[in-house]
């Protein structure tokens, strides 16, 4: 093993041996080579008469470009655009990034918990987690309506054996039992648990309320203390588009701090909230368990997950990271992004209003959803894919079949006033698939 690993872990091993245990093989292994980057870096505070260390090319002081690509972006300096962005991400970015959350989640205001490290959006966050945690044969906790890539991420690449709970309970709430007995038989299991906590969830659209998420944050913590190593990772893709009385702040603000076994790890992004799907911005974050600070458990993951981005990556793209600090900056982000949520809002609303309005009894029922961009119908009697074939070819319909019975609607794409057609269409396709 790499010396520079092996520092890693004792310090690990001294100020937080559950985190250390946490860590799959290859979590172990990792560390952050003092090559290039650590030269460079010292270059850049000393090298006054030339610096030739860093593979770019520099013109009159500045990086290189073409000026067909430059003059395009020139409300930006191209040191801000052309030139890597540090491996952990652009510092300002990270802070703006950290105080947002602050904002947005007022329960972290009292916690520890690391600077966000940039990545390549949310799902190159998951692969972090699935590479830093997962040995082959691990427990992943997640519902059972879930978005279909975790698959791929932790048990196509990582060996990783997803465990599934049914999502709602009779009553149309988080099905929090069924999360809590599957925890259980993990714990027993295997004495560790991987958990993925997405809401708003994709594919339902739901949120849990503030009692249902205590529950939530209850059942990990009774593991934890009970002796089981658990990493709870909270998936916020979809955060801040709550459109009914439910938890407004991530479950990360409860989970931080709780137990020296529960390691929280917050994946969030520009993808979904600020509507900048292409960017591939995003940032994971780990809040230890400790309720007292420590830093150098904190440095060690932040290491080691620069370890993995530099081994896979090497860093994310520059002009994205540059993009969102303009916009975080901007006098006229909140508002903006307040009437963004009020048009995504009033789809959802409206959505629950035609189904509300009856006349599809026979056809589906729908799934609890009050947030996010979706919603799933339950169908009665018509199987989900020929359904959707039958909508796509018959009235240019575009849905997602998730299982036999399941179909996810994305109303976040659908403009309101066209969703009554909408569902009149989804109907009448039902109809014809079931005379
Ligand atoms: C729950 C969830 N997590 C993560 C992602 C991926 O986000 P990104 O595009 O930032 O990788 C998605 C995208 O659909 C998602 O629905």
């Amino acid at each position: 093993m790499n010396p520079l690993a092996i520092e890693l872990n004792k310090k690990l091993e001294q100020h937080s041996p559950a985190v250390l245990a946490m860590l799959s093989t290859l979590g172990k292994e990792l560390f952050f080579p003092k090559g290039i980057l650590s030269q460079s870096a010292e270059a850049k505070e000393k090298a006054h008469r030339f610096d030739a260390t860093i593979g770019i090319a520099t013109e009159k002081g500045q990086p290189m470009f073409l000026p067909c690509m430059g003059a395009k972006l020139s409300a930006f300096a191209p040191k801000d655009i052309f030139p890597y962005a540090p491996p952990a991400g652009k510092p300002e970015l990270r802070r703006l990034w950290r105080e947002k959350m602050l904002r947005d989640n007022p329960g972290l205001r009292s916690k520890q918990f690391s600077n966000p490290i940039v990545t390549n959006a949310l799902t190159h966050g998951l692969a972090i987690v699935a590479d830093l945690f997962v040995e082959p044969g691990d427990h992943i906790i997640l519902p059972d309506m879930l978005w279909g890539n975790y698959n791929l991420t932790f048990a196509t690449r990582r060996g990783a054996i997803l465990r599934k709970h049914v999502t709602f309970n009779q009553a149309g709430g988080y099905h929090v039992d069924a999360f809590r007995q599957t925890l259980r038989e993990t714990a027993a299991a295997r004495g560790k648990a991987v958990v993925l906590l997405n809401f708003p969830n994709n594919p339902s659209g739901y949120t849990p309320t503030e009692s249902e998420a205590d529950a939530l944050v209850q059942a990990l913590y009774e593991e934890a203390a009970a002796g089981c190593n658990v990493v709870a990772v909270t998936d916020d893709a979809y955060f801040g588009l709550f459109y009914e009385e439910v938890l407004k702040e991530s479950l990360f603000a409860r989970l931080a701090n709780r137990h020296p076994r529960l390691l929280a790890v917050k994946l969030d992004g520009a993808t979904k909230e600020e509507f900048a799907w292409g960017f591939r911005t995003g940032f994971i974050t780990f809040a230890d368990g400790h309720d007292s600070p420590q830093p150098e458990v904190l440095t060690a993951l932040e290491t080691k997950t620069m370890g993995i981005i530099r081994g896979t990556i090497s860093n994310c793209p520059h002009p994205s990271q540059t993009f969102v600090i303009d916009a975080l900056k901007s006098p006229d982000y909140e508002a903006q992004k307040l009437e963004k949520f009020e048009i995504l809002r009033g789809r959802a609303r409206k959505t629950k209003a035609v189904l509300d309005a009856g006349g599809f009894e026979q056809a589906w029922e729908y799934y609890p959803f009050n947030s996010g961009y979706f919603m799933c119908l339950k169908l009665k009697n018509v199987d989900a894919e020929r359904l959707r074939l039958h909508l796509l070819d018959n009235y240019g319909v575009g849905t997602i079949a998730i299982n036999a019975t399941d179909l996810r609607i994305a109303f976040s794409c659908i403009e309101e006033e066209d969703i009554p057609e909408l569902f009149q269409l989804i109907h009448q396709a039902v109809r014809d698939l079931t005379v």
